[in-house]
């Protein structure tokens, strides 16, 4: 196991098998990781840990599973567990209403310059209330544009749906619409150019790396909010920095950034109109025990030889 992770997953672990777990709060390098996995029979992997297919060979033909304590994936190369017979576990479902929860508190957050105005409380720069003194942007008859609309999508346009937005999305596949709330399906180029808030729900994968750039930003609104809840990736930051600057668009509210952690002397950092918090959307106290619960779960499954409750590479068991 690349950390500690919460007790009910923790004892579970240990008490089935025998656990070596990386005590330290900051993550294993990548040596570490290579000199801890030989021989093992399973991995209990975190976001922060790159698992690869050197990673699968260090490990040995024993490598039963590999189980990702996240519902994203990105971090370890799928095909090569594939390729070698091995599922992968993740956590879905469990996480999506705690990243729903942060992507609104951002998309509120950024629309109504709720850290801003407290960082100003702060310094002293309160002086009286003021007809025109930080204004934001309103929610009720806005349009929110929701980029992928799988499970976490969907929870975010349940929540905007109590606002009063307008909820367009886009997604690769057509996609059945939300029971009890009002949605349209619509391409990338209309969602970009309509939406007031544009909030970040996809994997990251070929197809999303970059996928906010320099072009999708020059066609969002210059009063549009941008919230990535998603991955890193799928923003390309120094893009994002001139957009924000030059106020192309108002703000930008991020849960996810490259890298993570951001250095401290990054740009984006310096910007008034961009929050940044330190990838916590799933960072609710039962959200987190029930993570661990199901990372330790697939992980038991998979040293067991029977199938894993959650799998990714579901694949691997049709040879
Ligand atoms: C968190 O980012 C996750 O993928 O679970």
């Amino acid at each position: 196991m690349t950390r500690r992770i919460l007790e009910h997953g923790l004892e579970l672990v240990q008490d089935f098998c025998e656990a070596e777990v990386w005590p330290d709060e900051l993550p294993p390098s990548r040596e570490q990781i290579l000199k801890h996995v030989v021989s093992v029979d399973g991995l209990l992997c975190l976001l922060t840990d790159r698992i690869d297919a050197e990673v699968m060979d260090a490990a040995g033909p024993g490598l039963k599973v590999i189980s990702n304590h996240a519902v994203g994936v990105d971090n370890v190369e799928v095909a090569a567990a594939t390729a070698r017979g091995i599922p992968v576990g993740n956590t879905p479902d469990i996480l999506t209403d705690a990243t729903a929860d942060m992507a609104f508190a951002l998309l509120l957050a950024a629309a109504r310059r709720v850290v801003e105005g407290a960082w100003l409380v702060k310094a002293g720069g309160w002086k009286t209330w003021g007809p025109g003194f930080m204004l934001g942007a309103d929610l009720t008859g806005a349009t929110l544009g929701i980029v992928g609309f799988g499970r976490i999508g969907r929870a975010v346009a349940r929540r905007a749906s109590g606002f009063g937005l307008r909820i367009l999305f886009t997604d690769p596949s057509p996609a059945l619409p939300e029971q009890g709330v009002n949605t349209m399906q619509v391409d990338f180029e209309t969602l970009l150019q309509e939406s007031d808030f544009v909030s970040l729900h996809t994997p990251l994968t070929d197809q999303t790396r970059g996928l906010i750039n320099a072009d999708t930003l020059k066609r969002m609104k210059p009063t549009a909010v941008l919230i990535n809840t998603s991955r890193g990736p799928v923003v390309d930051q120094e893009a994002l920095f001139a957009a924000l600057q030059s106020h192309q668009i108002f703000a930008a509210a991020l849960d996810v950034t490259v890298p993570e952690p951001l250095p401290m002397d990054h740009p984006l950092l310096g910007l008034d109109n961009c929050i940044i918090v330190p990838h916590i959307a799933s960072a609710s106290w039962r959200t987190r025990q029930n993570m661990s619960l199901m990372a330790a779960e697939n992980l038991i499954a998979g040293l067991k030889g029977e199938r894993l409750p959650h799998c990714v590479n579901p694949e691997v068991y049709k040879e």
